[in-house]
């Protein structure tokens, strides 16, 4: 039997195009390299919290409101700690009412896992795929059992969203990546702690960037600048809070609590071109990723699936590809604005290592602080005008 679409990586890109096709009654194939357990509760994934409005109003839309809704948190914005002073960015003020939604990546997959299986869909976990073949015209995609039996099956099109280490984007030809290796790291914790405050806290210091985040009332999601060459080993619990309130330092404090997890995530940003060929799309990480600094990463993710999604209803509806021949374009629009967006606040918040452009960022985050119409472009970007905000 044939598919009509094989989508290859179960994050949220993927999750969410297969929500999307087999509501409409398409017949899609998930194939996952990793173990559901993996996906669900891997501890040493640093996954993304914050929902721009237009993806929370996309879900709650296409019927995967229900763990959202019951288990997150609306924010209606943020705080800026500069020089000893904690500034409150007021989204819907500033942003034409929008706001954000605050629930974990891994809530979400386990949300989608859950309802994908539920309604008869099907998802090959750990089950890897090891060739691409014919995409030019009737795509075969030859994959390795859990038993390590190798087996192919054929699909009229073929998803690329393996993620920033997946392979698909491999299989396009004269595919180039314009990258960048920012001189950042963060060093991530989850603790059963109380966050910092009602909202995150981005967090300017002189000792280097702090965030303040969460999951829940109880759960407090915080985060330091290091250098990317930085060492785990030399940083012991007491030592991570003690630096996380040096850098709160006259705006608030954190109690501690214990560690569920720690890791460090190097920051980098790509964007691959294009972002398809012949019958073989790529959503997501498999064709861009952002430095973290503003949560852009899930929200694209999301945006991209949207995307195809509505360029293969066309296709199947209609027989018309002008959608599909226009994906890239289509997503690349997104793609650099959320691009822009995160190296923006990467850059007006970590402490550079060259002390001119720690100059440059000083009289910067002074103008943000005294600005509002560079408010109002924070806000806007942050809630996802650019972004999500065309759904
Ligand atoms: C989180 C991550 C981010 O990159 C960000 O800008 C805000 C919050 C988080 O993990 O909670």
């Amino acid at each position: 039997s044939k598919a009509d679409v094989a989508i290859v990586g179960a994050g949220p890109a993927g999750l969410l195009l297969d929500h999307l096709l087999h509501r409409e009654g398409l017949s899609v194939v998930v194939l996952e390299a990793k173990t559901r357990r993996y996906l669900e509760t891997s501890p040493h994934r640093i996954r993304a919290g914050v929902m721009e409005w237009g993806t929370r109003e996309i879900l709650v839309q296409v019927g995967l409101g229900e763990g959202l809704l019951q288990n997150g948190y609306e924010h209606q914005g943020i705080y800026l700690a500069h020089a000893g002073e904690l500034r409150r960015i007021d989204f819907p003020s500033l942003a034409e009412g929008w706001r954000i939604w605050v629930y974990g990546q891994q809530y979400l997959v386990r949300d989608m896992i859950a309802r994908f299986l539920e309604e008869g869909g099907e998802i090959l976990f750990e089950h890897e795929v090891i060739g691409l073949e014919n995409l030019a015209s009737a795509p075969r995609v030859r994959y390795r059992t859990p038993e390590g039996r190798e087996a192919e099956l054929e699909a009229t099109f073929v998803v690329g969203a393996d993620g920033s280490h997946g392979r698909m984007r491999a299989f396009i030809p004269g595919l180039s990546l314009k990258e960048r290796v920012y001189p950042f790291a963060w060093l991530g914790i989850l603790a059963e702690a109380p966050p910092a405050a009602d909202e995150l806290i981005y967090a300017s210091h002189p000792r280097g960037f702090a965030l303040f985040s969460m999951r829940s009332k109880t759960l407090a999601r915080n985060y330091l600048q290091v250098s990317p060459e930085e060492n785990l080993e030399e940083w012991p619990e007491e030592r991570i809070w003690e630096e996380l309130n040096l850098r709160l330092e006259g705006v608030a404090q954190v109690q501690p609590g214990p560690l569920l997890e720690k890791s460090l995530t190097p920051h980098r940003a790509f964007v691959a071109e294009p972002m398809q060929y012949g019958r073989l799309f790529l959503i997501g990480d498999a064709a861009h990723v952002v430095p973290p600094t503003g949560a852009k990463g899930m929200n694209l993710a999301v945006a991209d699936a949207v995307a195809l999604f509505q360029a293969f209803w066309a296709f199947f509806k209609t027989g018309d590809e002008a959608k599909l021949s226009r994906h890239t374009e289509t997503c690349l629009e997104h793609v650099w604005q959320g691009e822009y967006f995160s190296y923006w606040m990467t850059h007006l918040l970590h402490t550079h290592p060259d002390p001119f452009r720690e100059g440059l960022r000083q009289a910067e985050i002074k103008q943000v602080l005294a600005s509002e119409p560079l408010q109002r472009f924070l806000a806007t970007n942050y809630t996802g005008h650019h972004t999500t905000g065309r759904w």
